[in-house]
């Protein structure tokens, strides 16, 4: 079978390691990136220093518009660069390969489907906890690295292909068979964490003890928006899980905020909010927390 061949549009923290563990496999990757970066990429290629993975250098191709058409593409951007990163992405680029975005939330599905073929467009989800330090510098943190595929709109037996030459290539992963339950369930502890540890700027052990009512309150309604988009999970479950995390873990939301750069605000906190006002559904704890770290954000990010 030949190679897998792919893109990772933004090789940052996701994307790096991704791609260069795909690289390291033997897959044919094209890294998509700003000019600086992907100057960088051709340059001094890829370096990834991971807990999991080890250390190791691979020389990569980095482009700033997607050459042609690959087996899949890997989105992993920031919400916030989102649209920008698209444009390096023509739909005729791509050809019939699937698209792949491995962002946080859930409203990045609607923007894919509305630029490329919906029958190409897999939801994906990644537990990590890995940074860009530099351009084409990756260090991976957790002793974790996991995917999860579901797609609304492409066809099961392509997302099953994909999994297995993901898994080819050394990675885990699982296939949902429900996206919209997939994207939820990471984004119903992702919100709820994210926005407490951010506009307490404090660890997940001060967020559970000392705003524990306030915690509980977010997770009631999220799990009830949740559920009005048809993904229904026990918020005591989720408290639970709250509860096992180590004490000073912090959220990514929280250290962007912290060295002053955008956040993803809009796509976790604003995104729940729109939802709970399509359903109908108060969530007056949430809507808090999301116009006092608005306030806060940084101007360009509105
Ligand atoms: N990092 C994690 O541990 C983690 C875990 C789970 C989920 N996630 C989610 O995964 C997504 C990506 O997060 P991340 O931490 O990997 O972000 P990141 O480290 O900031 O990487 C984003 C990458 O996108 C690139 N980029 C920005 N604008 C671009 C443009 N216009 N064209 C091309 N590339 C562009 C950046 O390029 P430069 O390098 O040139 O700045 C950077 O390499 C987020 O939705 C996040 O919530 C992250």
């Amino acid at each position: 079978m030949a190679a897998l061949s792919a893109a990772v549009v933004g090789p940052g923290g996701v994307g790096g390691l991704l791609g260069g563990l795909l690289v390291r496999a033997g897959a044919r990757v094209e890294f998509v990136a700003g000019e600086r970066t992907a100057e960088a990429l051709r340059a001094g290629g890829l370096s990834v220093r991971s807990v999991k993975y080890g250390d190791f250098t691979v020389p990569v191709a980095a482009t700033t518009e997607l050459s042609g058409p690959v087996d899949v593409c890997f989105v992993t951007t920031k919400a916030t660069s989102l649209e920008a990163a698209l444009e390096r992405v023509p739909p005729g680029a791509l050809g019939d390969g699937l698209v792949v975005p491995l962002l946080n939330g859930f409203e990045h599905m609607a923007v894919l489907r509305r630029r490329y073929p919906a029958e190409q467009v897999v939801a994906g989800v990644v537990r990590v906890e890995s940074a860009r330090t530099a351009p084409g510098r990756i260090e991976h943190t957790s002793p974790f690295l996991t995917f999860e595929l579901g797609s609304a709109t492409a066809p099961e037996e392509r997302v099953a292909e994909l999994a297995a030459r993901l898994r080819e290539a050394g990675l885990e992963v699982t296939v949902r068979d429900d996206e919209t339950v997939m994207l939820w369930d990471k984004l119903t502890f992702l919100a709820a964490f994210a926005l407490l540890t951010t506009c307490h700027m404090a660890p997940a052990g001060v967020v559970r003890t000392e705003h524990r009512d306030e915690l509980v309150a977010v997770l009631r309604e999220i799990t009830a928006v949740a559920a009005a988009e048809g993904a229904v999970f026990d918020p005591g479950g989720i408290l639970a899980f709250f509860d096992g995390l180590p004490p000073q873990m912090k959220s990514s939301m929280q250290r962007d905020a912290e060295a002053g750069r955008p956040t993803e605000l809009d796509a976790l906190g604003g995104a729940v909010l729109r939802a709970a006002e399509r359903h109908g559904v108060a969530a007056p704890a949430v809507a808090r927390l999301v116009a006092e770290l608005a306030a806060r954000e940084p101007a360009q990010n509105g």
